[in-house]
């Protein structure tokens, strides 16, 4: 028998939307545990650059509606318009309630906090650009993550640091009941068993070649989903973030845009001003990678091989770039060699965040195709789909997410917990896939047989996606990267862990990691082959417009047999009238 630990919940991920949770449990005197492959300041919010959104009005008026159809528009209109509307309406109370944690935001000269511009925010529905998003300098995640986990510490929230899990425990009534986790230092598998259990692993921006995400972001909430039977929602939209450093990945912020700063191309034009006259590079991410990624298709590129376009900086001057942008400058000449305070940063369109992930209500718990929770199980922050972003997330909401819907779902499990006195016995055979799972990476090795290594498979993976769902999706190579994408998941069933200097486990973690990201990638693959229209993030050449008429729709992908389903999006919001679909223009 596995050795057995019992909390009231427990949350998977140390990052900014477990630690929300988490915190709102322990404060609430809740016995829970946050497990983590990392050290929970190192988990990828950390990364997070540019800042908040919330309509606090310190640059200029501001109305939470206002970002709220911004909000609704980013997504191409398919983002669920209660939970919009509840994002935006508890942004302002949220930012307030991080400065009471200690979050330092930078502040105006009046003591305010300091507010910049970013793609898609604007004043009075559209009118004009406004300063909503709330930072500290350029490193807003690493001050945000830093904040929660302090708060943590002082509430008393267990941690089990570098605990990598496995899968969740589903008994036959469908109810989770914890979940199976391997310690990585001495590889030994545990249980915890939790009244409810929380996914908050973010992201999986790994699948792809060129990722801002970091090695740690392998989609790990998802694959346990998708093992348990569960669907993914909307898998077919990948943002690619318009300024990731060319050939390395790492992010620049929209900050520097927000900034005044602005991309251009060969010929020195700068070309935003031809693809969204109005907002110019102010529009919203997919629309500008498009332009980017169009502008290096015809010609226009940048550098050696014209591959890239220039992001230009230097007339905002050196005191600026310091006091706003200190992590930018530093990026620049570390991956880039340049400075630029002198030089523009040569800049492509990069794999940044998933809009999709596991179905969730407002309250963060996982939800079935007819919206039926799932009893015990929530999920929160990237490796959630709530659905605030739809088709297209607008920056600076993701960290908004993350905040508002830890906290929900914080508040609803504690209901939860009080309600359930005692936790459900656990089923007998509990762990058996699991172990099954993961000991066959050494029976493999045990029988002698020849197989490839993780990093064989997963280039292969990456390749795939990087060529056949990219930022333009093309109808032959949409249904040759489905074969693709499903050859190469059969090919990790037979993975050889090669190296055996290997310590701590970590090469047996990768293969497992390697389990996750294929997962997401056949769900994204499947799902993009068969949306036939664009929008937002998805945009297809042979569907080159967005049909409202047959998909203003989520799509769920299901592990069974590859399935996909689709449910209608909540176009009714809470409060306030519905914004009907109308063409997205910037
Ligand atoms: O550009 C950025 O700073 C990224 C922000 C975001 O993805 O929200």
């Amino acid at each position: 028998m596995l050795e057995t630990h019992q909390f009231d919940a427990v949350i998977i991920g140390g990052g900014g939307a477990g630690l929300r949770a988490s915190l709102q449990l322990a404060e609430a005197g809740v016995k829970v545990a946050v497990l983590s492959k990392v050290f929970p300041t190192r988990s990828h919010t950390v990364a997070a650059q540019g800042g908040i959104a919330a309509a606090l009005g310190n640059v200029a008026e501001d109305k939470w509606l206002w970002h709220m159809y911004d909000t609704i528009k980013g997504s191409d209109f398919l983002g669920d318009q209660d939970a919009i509307e509840f994002m935006c309406k508890n942004a302002a109370r949220a930012i307030i309630e991080l400065e009471h944690f200690g979050m330092p935001f930078d502040r105006l000269d009046n003591g305010k906090i300091f507010q910049r511009p970013f793609g898609g925010m604007t004043q009075n529905f559209g009118e004009t650009p406004i300063s909503r998003t709330c930072a500290v300098a350029d490193r807003t995640g690493h001050a945000m993550l830093h904040t929660l986990y302090q708060r943590n510490i002082q509430a008393n929230t267990q941690f089990f640091v570098e605990w990598f899990a496995l899968d969740l425990i589903r008994d036959a009534d469908g109810d989770v009941l914890g979940v199976i986790a391997l310690e990585i230092e001495t590889g030994e598998i545990h249980i915890f068993q939790a009244k409810t259990t929380l996914i908050a692993t973010g992201g999986a921006g790994r699948i792809f070649q060129a990722s801002t995400n970091a090695f740690i972001n392998t989609g790990d909430g998802l694959g346990m989903a998708m093992r348990a039977g569960l669907p993914l929602q909307d898998m077919e939209f990948w943002q690619f973030h318009p300024t990731g450093v060319l050939n390395a990945g790492v992010l620049i912020t929209e900050g520097v845009r927000g900034e005044g700063g602005y991309l251009v191309n060969s010929e020195g034009e700068r070309f935003m001003e031809r693809y969204a006259p109005h907002a110019k590079d102010l529009a919203s991410r997919d629309v500008i990678a498009r332009a980017s990624a169009t502008e290096i298709k015809e010609g226009r590129g940048v550098g050696k091989n014209k591959d890239a376009v220039y992001l230009k900086l230097d007339h905002l001057g050196e005191e600026l770039i310091n006091k706003r942008l200190p992590g930018i400058r530093e990026i620049a000449k570390t991956f880039a060699n340049v400075d630029p305070i002198y030089e523009p940063i040569p800049v492509v369109p990069t794999c940044h965040y998933m809009m999709g992930g596991i179905p969730t209500n407002l309250d963060g718990q996982v939800v079935l195709e007819a919206e039926s929770p799932v009893n015990g199980l929530y999920a929160v922050g990237e490796a959630a789909c709530v659905s605030v972003h739809g088709a297209n997330r607008l920056g600076s909401n993701s960290l908004l997410d993350l905040v508002v819907f830890g906290k929900a779902a914080g508040d609803k499990m504690v209901a939860e917990i009080a309600q359930n006195k005692a936790h459900k016995p656990l089923p007998t055979n509990a762990a058996d896939a699991t172990l099954a799972r993961v000991n066959r990476l050494d029976q493999y090795q045990k029988s002698g047989a020849q197989g490839e290594s993780v990093a064989e498979v997963g280039d292969a993976m990456r390749k795939a996606m990087q060529t056949h769902c990219g930022v333009f999706r093309f109808p032959d190579l949409l249904s040759a990267g489905v074969e693709e994408i499903d050859a190469v998941a059969a090919r990790a069933q037979h993975i050889v862990i090669k190296d055996k200097s290997q310590v701590f486990n970590t090469a047996r973690v990768e293969a497992l990691e390697l389990d996750n990201l294929i997962e997401v990638a056949v769900a994204t693959m499947h799902a993009a082959n068969n949306r036939t229209e664009s929008r937002g993030a998805h945009a297809r050449e042979d569907y080159s417009e967005r049909d409202d008429e047959n998909w203003l729709t989520h799509s769920l992908f299901y592990k069974q047999n590859n399935r996909l389903a689709y449910k209608p999006v909540r176009l009714k919001p809470l409060t306030v009238e519905s914004f009907e679909p109308k063409k997205r223009v910037y």
